[in-house]
């Protein structure tokens, strides 16, 4: 079964990769969160160091480009296949309004003849070409128009998130359109969204038996352990919370090493909370509250501490 991480902008980092390369042992791909090809056009090098710092690492690392402009894209798929990359994903997903009303990432979906001249000049690059998409901007039905453009050209994969744009990664998943649409595409399919338990995911395989790959995001937060759970291991819950302060302090060393100011650092770590939480609750909700509500860097350290010694402690 081919696993991958979904890439998730301020949260999949290079640090939070290999921790999931590492821990997990059975994950196929990574993908990096998205870098703005106009971004790179005007700010350059400094865009990429995620990426090549991941370089040489152990990460099965595919990079992911947005961007609206063929030749902007371009640019960065150039950039990617310099650095040695043989794959690189192209973002027709992003439902932030300030990106899709530029006819980027999910608002790319609503002009077909767009995404046909982006992929007519990526396939020329000469490294293999991914799409991750979205059912459409405004509705569901805006990715029939643009199937028959992606069945042109030899992608190496197409992962869709059965959402579309507006409904922002809280509407219903819509798994009659991705059942009808992944039937129609002739590139291998991939599935991203919602997955968060195994259970979950063996009900989707059973739906969908012809779905290539299976990709987690938020769920591999909550869990960082959770791709070998799929496979059979059941960890404990104690398991995944040392998983959780595992991942949580590698990521504190780093941004506290690479930030300048404890309100950079506060910032850049407490969102991860909005998805560690879930493997502390119901119990231990009061000490989460008291890690999210620090304000002190001190005090955030030392409730965060209090939190994974008591799960250690009490969980079994
Ligand atoms: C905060 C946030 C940032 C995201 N950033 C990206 C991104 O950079 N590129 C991308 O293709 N998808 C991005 N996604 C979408 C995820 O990759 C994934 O498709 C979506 O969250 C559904 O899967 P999940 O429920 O397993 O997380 C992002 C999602 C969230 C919540």
């Amino acid at each position: 079964m081919k696993l991958y991480l979904a890439p998730i902008q301020g949260f999949t980092n290079s640090i939070f990769r290999s921790y999931i390369v590492q821990a997990n042992g059975n994950v196929t791909k990574v993908f990096s969160p998205f870098i703005d090809a106009k971004r790179y056009r005007k700010e350059g090098e400094k865009v990429l160091k995620d990426i090549v710092k991941s370089i040489d690492g152990n990460q099965p690392l595919i990079p992911q480009v947005l961007g609206s402009n063929s030749e902007e894209i371009c640019t960065v798929l150039n950039r990617f296949k310099e650095l040695g990359f043989e794959e690189a994903n192209i973002n027709m997903g992003c439902p932030f309004p300030p990106v899709a009303t530029k006819q980027m990432g999910s608002g790319l979906i609503p002009f077909p003849e767009k995404i046909d001249e982006i992929l007519a000049a990526a396939l020329q690059v000469g490294i293999r070409i991914s799409v991750k998409i979205r059912l459409g901007w405004s509705n569901s039905e805006e990715l029939e128009a643009v199937i028959p453009i992606l069945n042109k050209y030899d992608l190496a994969e197409v992962i869709i998130h059965p959402r579309y744009g507006k409904q922002q990664y809280k509407g219903e998943v819509d798994m009659n359109a991705f059942e009808r649409y992944a039937k129609m595409l002739k590139a291998p399919v991939g599935y991203s969204g919602d997955i968060c338990t195994v259970a979950q995911l063996e009900g989707l395989k059973e739906r969908f038996p012809f779905v290539d790959s299976w990709m987690i995001g938020r769920g591999a937060i909550s869990n960082p352990i959770i791709f070998k759970t799929i496979e059979g291991a059941e960890p404990s819950r104690k398991e995944v919370a040392l998983a959780v302060k595992q991942v949580h302090n590698l990521l504190f060393d780093e941004f506290s090493a690479s930030l300048s100011g404890p309100s950079h650092l506060m910032n850049k770590i407490k969102p991860y909370w909005d998805y560690f939480e879930i493997a502390f609750l119901p119990d231990l909700k009061q000490l989460v509250k008291k890690t999210v509500k620090a304000g002190t860097v001190a005090n955030y350290q030392a409730a965060a501490n209090d939190l994974f010694a008591k799960a250690s402690r009490e969980f079994e």
